[in-house]
């Protein structure tokens, strides 16, 4: 069975071809980085002009990479929430109207959940770009502990099987990619903050700076705000500074060495509380398996960290299939076709916030 996977629900306009919801044949992701890093985030009405004047190519592309016209392709599914409302709607209606055109069952899947699906990626196509894909050997056991880790979420799920989850715990402020990007923005690195504070922390001293992690009620919720406010006022005493100063104008103050050690101890102190959180969650349900997910799941620490402190080995999906992408949204498709009815693709709205916990849908 080959399914269609759209993704949109931010700043990447992805598509993508799975067969039997493991075998990659097509992976075609078109970022809005370079129009959003001059305004060091996503600015949402960019967002979704720049999905319109991309998606039908994208989608284009993506059959022809995969080998496959309309007649090989069994259903479509696409990212419907959460996330932009404008870029959601984008992918959304065009996976609702090639449904309609072409007479394709039309599965709308939770981005976060999404994520998770990565994981089951095992195999790719002969193609050239897959030829350094590195992926995992075996799909997730049940039960599977999910690290949810991405710009807008921080979740611990727990997976008992194909859409039947509980949620173990959440963020109660920012996500931890959030925290990622915010952090990068005061030190004065790049946006996407991810990938440029984990390039910056390698040549960092991560024990320079001492930062905190909350301690919160449940064990399994999360909270990096503080951290990220405890950045802001480390940075400000090591220049000098007061709360007063104008925190953009931070970051020009600050040596190489001194943001480089900012990063590592930041990220250092971020990705530790992720794992001392993975790891109770893991000692109280003994889960079969741990996957990590989302954009932060490409962070080089979170997986040093947990490869040397989980008592089990942890499968990774490659870097590209972490960050948003239409592949996983076609892997969940997959699962969901086999339990589940399509859905009416004259009826499916957009649901820029539901979270993945109302949403079990097995
Ligand atoms: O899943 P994703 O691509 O988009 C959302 O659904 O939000 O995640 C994007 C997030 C951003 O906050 C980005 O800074 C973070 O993932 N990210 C990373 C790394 N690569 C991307 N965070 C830490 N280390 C990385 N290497
Ligand atoms: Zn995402």
């Amino acid at each position: 069975m080959k399914i269609l996977g759209i993704e949109s629900t931010c700043d990447e306009t992805a598509a993508s071809v799975v067969e039997d919801g493991r075998r990659l044949l097509s992976n075609v992701v078109v970022s809005q980085i370079d129009i959003h890093s001059e305004y060091g985030g996503v600015v949402p009405e960019v967002a979704a002009r720049s999905h319109i004047e991309v998606i039908n190519p994208v989608v284009n592309k993506a059959l022809l990479d995969a080998k496959c016209d309309w007649d090989d392709i069994d259903a479509i599914a696409v990212s419907y929430a959460p996330g932009l409302i404008g870029s959601l709607m984008v992918g959304t209606l065009a996976a609702r109207t090639l449904a309609i055109l072409h007479d394709k069952p039309l599965y709308p899947v939770h981005h976060v959940e999404g994520h998770v699906y990565a994981n089951f990626i095992t195999e790719a196509s002969d193609s050239e770009q897959f030829a350094d894909l590195k992926l995992p050997q075996s799909v997730p056991k049940f039960p599977s502990l999910a690290l949810c880790v991405s710009g807008l979420h921080t979740q611990l799920v727990l997976f008992h099987g194909h859409g039947d989850y509980e949620l173990l715990g959440q963020t109660q402020d920012d996500a931890v990619g959030e925290a990622f990007d915010k952090v990068a923005k005061i030190l004065g690195l790049p946006y996407p903050g991810g990938p440029s504070v984990d390039a910056a922390a390698e040549q960092g001293d991560p024990r320079r700076y001492r930062l905190p992690s909350a301690r919160l009620a449940n064990p399994y919720d999360f909270s990096f705000s503080g951290l990220k406010t405890a950045v802001l006022r480390a940075v400000q005493a090591e220049t000098g500074n007061d709360f007063r100063f104008p925190s953009h104008e931070l970051a020009e103050l600050l040596t190489d060495a001194q943001r480089h050690d900012f990063a590592a101890s930041f990220q250092h102190t971020a990705i530790k509380t992720l794992v001392d959180k993975t790891l109770a969650a893991y000692d109280a349900y003994s889960p079969a398996s741990v996957v990590i997910a989302g954009g932060v799941a490409a962070s080089r620490e979170l997986r040093r960290q947990l490869r040397k402190r989980l008592p089990i080995d942890i499968e990774y999906a490659p870097m590209s299939l972490c960050t948003d992408n239409g592949a996983m949204v076609a892997t969940l498709g997959y699962y969901q076709a086999q339990q589940i009815q399509p859905t009416d693709p004259y009826a499916l709205e957009v649901e820029p916030s539901v979270s993945m916990t109302a949403m079990t849908w097995a």
